[in-house]
């Protein structure tokens, strides 16, 4: 009965972002939990070699390259996926990037660029995964928000104003699509060891901010974000709906 509460058995999920970091993270944790996972992120080659990997390990997984800043790409995979896989069911929007500059030092290409690639990619695939999840009266979607939908730093003006926006469209989206069936959260990792932080991670600086800022006094590791992606997709999370679910060693409820 336990494991039976967080199995994903016979659920097809999408991840995008999931070539390396907590996408992969993720899609791996889902993979090991019965689901099949479509991997989605830019360079097909890296997707296949991932797929052939997780398959190596006996897990279900497939590829679906495409760019998210690309509309039209996104409206496509959607059908793709349920051409080919019978159904989607889980639709995970953690694709990322980052850009730190002082505020004056921004130009407008770089803010366009980060909100296209965290906030209207998540727009446009929730609604183009609604249209098929709605019809079927099941669905689950999480955005990958950020300790950054809650807080801020200096220099990461565009990541702050999508992480932000990301929460308020998981909000939007969340009353809308729950009577319908379709539980809709947002996951906001703290600081985790990827190649999106390296800059930060090599910084000595830093690495001791964290150790006394972060109460769990750490880094996490990508695998430590699996748990809650499996809670949230699962029958475990059946009931959690609009909800922003930190993994942040309790970053945000300190100063
Ligand atoms: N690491 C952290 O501490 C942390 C904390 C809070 C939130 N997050 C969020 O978690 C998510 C994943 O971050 P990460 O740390 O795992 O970063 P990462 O290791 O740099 O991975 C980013 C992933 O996004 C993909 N990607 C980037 N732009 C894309 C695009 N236009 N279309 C499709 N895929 C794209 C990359 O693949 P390709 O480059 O191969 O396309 C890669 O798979 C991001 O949304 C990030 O903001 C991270």
């Amino acid at each position: 009965m336990g494991q039976d509460l967080f199995s994903l058995a016979g659920q097809v999920a999408l991840v995008t972002g999931a070539s390396k970091g907590l996408g992969l993270a993720m899609a791996e944790a889902m993979a090991e939990a019965g689901a099949t996972v479509v991997l989605n992120a830019r360079s097909a080659d890296t997707l296949n070699a991932e797929v052939k990997r997780l398959e190596g390990k006996g897990l279900k997984a497939s590829a679906a390259p495409f760019d998210v800043t690309d509309a039209e790409a996104c409206k496509k995979a959607i059908p793709a996926i349920v051409e080919r896989h019978g159904k989607l069911d889980i639709l995970i929007c953690n694709a990322g990037n980052q850009h730190r500059k002082p505020l004056i030092e921004w130009e407008l290409a770089d803010w366009h660029n980060l909100m296209n690639t965290h906030l209207t990619s998540a727009f446009v695939l929730g609604q183009a995964a609604a249209k098929h999840m709605i019809p079927r009266g099941y669905g689950r979607i999480i955005m990958i928000g950020s300790i950054m939908s809650l807080l801020a730093r200096p220099t990461v003006h565009g990541y702050t104003a999508a992480k932000s926006g990301l929460w308020g469209l998981t909000r939007t989206m969340a009353a809308e699509l729950g009577p319908k069936g379709i539980n809709v959260n947002a996951i906001a990792p703290g600081f985790f060891v990827t190649d999106m932080n390296t800059a930060l991670v090599e910084n000595p600086e830093f690495k001791s901010w964290i150790e006394k800022r972060v109460p769990m006094g750490r880094w996490a590791d990508p695998k430590e974000l699996g748990g809650a992606a499996v809670f949230l997709a699962s029958k475990a999370g059946s009931y959690v709906n609009g909800h922003l679910l930190a993994v942040d060693g309790g970053l945000v409820t300190s100063v």
